[in-house]
């Protein structure tokens, strides 16, 4: 029990490095939760810091949910891994560091998909690649892959992977909540493919 609680603890406090807030303090001295959608993760790290911090930031959101996911393994801890990831996410969205004002937990969320089902990853990565190419809202995008996430889970037969696809579920559209009322508006911003720093 203390192995499980010792990971518990180590998962959030990977999660609570919201790569975002460190890459815009160190390199370009901004906190982006003043910026764009004032979020504190990939997305608006693209909009306000550039495209390459943007990817940067991305690529680390998502592979602390991965590596959270894997210690237990690695570490041959008899737990649910993808529950041990579940507290990374919790730390992105409530980071320690942070006065607990995170992100959204897309790219964590991604991230523990990855370590844990690359199947399920690869099925929510083309539900958000084709709501994005259709839509260019990359909040409607993550709100709807993760509910495909969901969806899909249940024909997996795996009960923890369904729980936790719901809590993402609830999490994800939860933190979309301004989103979603921009969406309504038509005030919610697009991605621009092409042009540097818009989204
Ligand atoms: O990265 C989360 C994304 O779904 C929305 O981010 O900054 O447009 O609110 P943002």
């Amino acid at each position: 029990a203390i192995q499980v609680i010792a990971l518990i603890l180590v998962a959030y406090l990977i999660g609570s490095f919201t790569a975002g807030l460190w890459i815009g303090k160190w390199f370009f001295k901004k906190d982006i939760r003043d910026y764009g959608s004032r979020n504190l993760g990939a997305t608006n790290s693209f909009r306000i810091l550039g495209v390459k911090a943007g990817i940067i930031v991305m690529i680390i959101d998502v592979l602390k949910g991965t590596l959270a996911t894997l210690i237990p393994v690695w570490l041959d801890v008899p737990v649910n891994p993808l529950l041990i990831g579940l507290f990374a996410v919790i730390g992105h969205i409530y980071p320690a560091y942070a006065k607990l004002r995170g992100g959204k937990a897309v790219a964590t969320s991604a991230g523990i998909l990855l370590g844990y089902s690359p199947t399920v990853f690869l099925i929510v990565l083309i539900a958000f690649a084709i709501v994005l190419l259709l839509t260019r809202y990359v909040s409607l995008s993550s709100m709807v892959a993760v509910t495909v996430g969901f969806i899909a889970s249940i024909f997996f037969k795996d009960i923890t992977l369904i729980v936790v696809m719901a809590i993402l579920t609830a999490f994800i559209l939860y933190r979309h909540r301004a989103n979603i009322t921009r969406i309504k508006n038509g005030t919610e911003s697009k991605m621009v493919f092409k042009s540097k720093k818009k989204i």
